[in-house]
């Protein structure tokens, strides 16, 4: 049985006593619905890993960053290194999201980077891939996010990725309220565990945990989960508000 997963993607929101306040939300609303299949995690932006660890103790929701350096350590002005995150309690983090390929300009070898270096200091990787509307309309769909987890994946063992939760999120559904249907976004998840069972071996694709993400809504939220091939999603502007975060968790649950 697949690891179901709801993780929320909090981007640039949230002070920390905003942050405190959001995560004490969802803990309570845990509290009064436990799940039991889904693993739930939390990525506050990197001020407030920390405080938000503290407020998660003793709970069971997972704690992530939004991304990483690609190096150890160093003379990088600005940037935060795997060990920095590992040190706040943060035990996930996200790498190669749409917005740091588009506006940050990270291709292929930095996603590369970052991925093995977060796997290497023990984090595990929530690995986003996905197609702009452009290359849907010319039908490219299969072949971009075939050449993201080739390239992105690339020199990686079927052992490593026991670390790596694959995220499909099409660009042209994030943050526009325009959503893949279940039908669109099966078709691609299926062909994701093809493609890793063909680059990787060892059936990884079989086993392993893929996300939807992109205007993932309390709405349509069941309906994409029902998908055999959808084990999950990744959570943007539904995730800083408890309620919708919680009715998503829910739908997991039923699921
Ligand atoms: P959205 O963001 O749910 O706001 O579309 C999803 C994501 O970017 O991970």
């Amino acid at each position: 049985m697949r690891q179901k997963m709801i993780a929320g993607n909090w981007k640039m929101h949230k002070t920390n006593p905003e942050a405190v306040r959001l995560v004490a939300q969802i803990r309570a609303g845990l509290e009064k619905n436990p799940v039991r299949k889904t693993r739930v995690v939390v990525c506050p932006p990197f001020t407030a890993l920390s405080v938000v660890h503290q407020a998660l103790k003793g709970s069971k929701i997972g704690l992530g960053a939004q991304n990483l350096f690609w190096e150890e350590e160093g003379a990088y002005t600005g940037e935060v290194s795997a060990r920095m995150i590992k040190s706040t309690g943060a035990r996930y983090v996200i790498v190669g999201h749409s917005e740091r390929r588009r506006y940050f300009k990270e291709d292929e070898h930095i996603i590369n980077k970052k991925i093995r270096l977060a796997l290497k200091n023990g984090l595990k990787v929530i690995h986003c891939v996905g197609e702009t509307l452009e290359e849907r309309e010319q039908n490219l769909t299969k072949d971009i996010v075939g050449n993201q987890l080739e390239w992105d994946l690339n020199g990686l063992a079927p052992e490593d990725l026991k670390n790596v939760v694959v995220a499909y999120e099409p660009v042209w559904a994030i943050g526009t309220g325009r959503t893949a249907t279940p039908e669109q976004a099966q078709e691609v998840h299926a062909f994701i565990r093809d493609i890793l069972d063909a680059l990787i071996g060892d059936q990884v694709g079989a086993r392993m945990t893929i996300l939807y993400g992109g205007s993932v809504k309390p709405n349509n939220a069941a309906g994409l989960l029902a998908q055999p091939d959808i084990d999950g999603a990744l959570v943007g502007g539904a995730c800083l508000k408890a309620s919708s975060f919680l009715k998503i968790i829910q739908a997991s649950e039923k699921s």
